[in-house]
């Protein structure tokens, strides 16, 4: 019997302090560094996000995630046998992330890593798994998406710091005799490093670079809507599928008229684009798993409903999966 992986169970988290426009724009002003409203809500459709406090981690927004997802599927902790995290803004250089989240969970001796793609990273990790699963690799993998990005924001630069927000989104994914992930179509093209990067790293005991935030958001804007409309349409052909079967389309929640552009191209309404970059900002890794927990929770995605969930992010990295739910 072919084995698929199928999501079991959803969660999510974000951190308590909302931080609306006016909010921002408040604090920003302090600053000198002049934003409103209006430019915000406009350009991105964004209109608040989440910070977390300061001695809050992207382990311990996954791990709250992870929790609620374990909880969903009703499967115990004990029986996961691989964790994927996937974050640009992991705790600390090493251990990973998801090793460190997996000793928070109460777990130990499966495998874990995180998988770095940006702001594709879920869908990155989440074909890592399923391949993972269909070898026999692995039959119950956790697949998180966390991130902290208030971390690597340049709050002085009201072209970047008013974009994104924390907050992670997880899924349990089981091996099955029914699909389950029919496909999925993954991307790099590192000759973009540049227009999307957090050029700094750690180097004899301090910094070495800048280890804030840089976007060229014009870039980055004109090559999000081609890439995403062509690999939701690879993922199509690879599952024998036409736009008309996709039940609800999961975009990287990065800017409203992203998500508008890939909706027209693939001739899909905007009703079945599922949104949630107004309430929580570009979340990068996290913000397909939270829009997809949001949405289940919130009872418009159903079990068997076909999903379209897309990611591009930095590197240029760019990818999408399609499943059953
Ligand atoms: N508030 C007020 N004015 C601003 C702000 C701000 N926060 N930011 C920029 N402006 C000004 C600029 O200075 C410029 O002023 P000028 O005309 O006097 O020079 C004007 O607004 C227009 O700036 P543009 O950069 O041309 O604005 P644009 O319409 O391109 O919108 C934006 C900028 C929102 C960043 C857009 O380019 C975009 O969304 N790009 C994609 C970004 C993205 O999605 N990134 C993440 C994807 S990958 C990932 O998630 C990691």
């Amino acid at each position: 019997m072919t084995t698929y992986s199928r999501i079991t169970g959803t969660g999510s988290y974000l951190p308590p302090r909302r931080v609306t426009n006016a909010d921002l724009t408040a604090e920003l002003a302090a600053k000198g560094v002049e934003t409103s409203d209006q430019w915000i809500v406009d350009r991105t459709g964004i209109r608040a996000r989440h910070f977390a406090a300061p001695d809050v981690t992207c382990s311990d927004l996954g791990a709250y995630a992870a929790r609620q997802a374990l909880e969903a599927a009703g499967v115990a902790a004990r029986d996961i046998d691989l964790i994927i995290v996937a974050t640009s803004t992991p705790d600390m250089v090493f251990p990973s992330a998801a090793c460190i989240l997996q000793n928070k969970l109460g777990m130990a001796g499966c495998a874990a890593f995180d998988v770095q793609a940006v702001c594709s990273g879920f869908v990155y990790a989440l074909t890592i798994a399923d391949s993972m699963i269909k070898t026999g690799a692995a039959s119950k993998a956790l697949v998180i998406g966390s991130e902290v990005f208030s971390r690597i924001l340049d709050f002085n630069d009201r072209t970047t710091c008013v974009l994104f927000g924390d907050g992670a989104g997880a899924v349990v994914l089981e091996a099955s005799d029914t699909p389950g992930i029919l496909s999925s179509d993954l991307h790099a093209d590192g000759k973009h490093v540049g227009i999307l990067c957090v050029p700094g790293t750690v180097s004899g005991g301090g910094v070495l670079g800048d280890p804030l935030l840089k976007m060229d958001g014009q870039a980055v804007f004109k090559l999000a809507v081609g890439v995403l409309e062509d690999a939701a349409r690879a993922a199509l052909a690879k599952a024998g599928k036409t736009e008309a079967d996709i039940d609800w389309l999961i975009p990287h929640q990065a800017n409203i008229r992203i998500m508008q552009s890939t909706a027209k191209k693939l001739k899909l309404p905007l009703e079945k684009v599922v949104v949630t970059v107004d309430q929580h900002g570009n979340t990068s890794a996290a913000s397909i798993p939270l829009a997809l927990d949001w949405a289940v929770r919130g009872g418009k995605i159903k079990k068997g409903d076909t999903l379209m969930l897309e990611g591009v992010g930095g590197g240029f990295t760019w990818g999408a999966v399609l499943l059953d739910f």
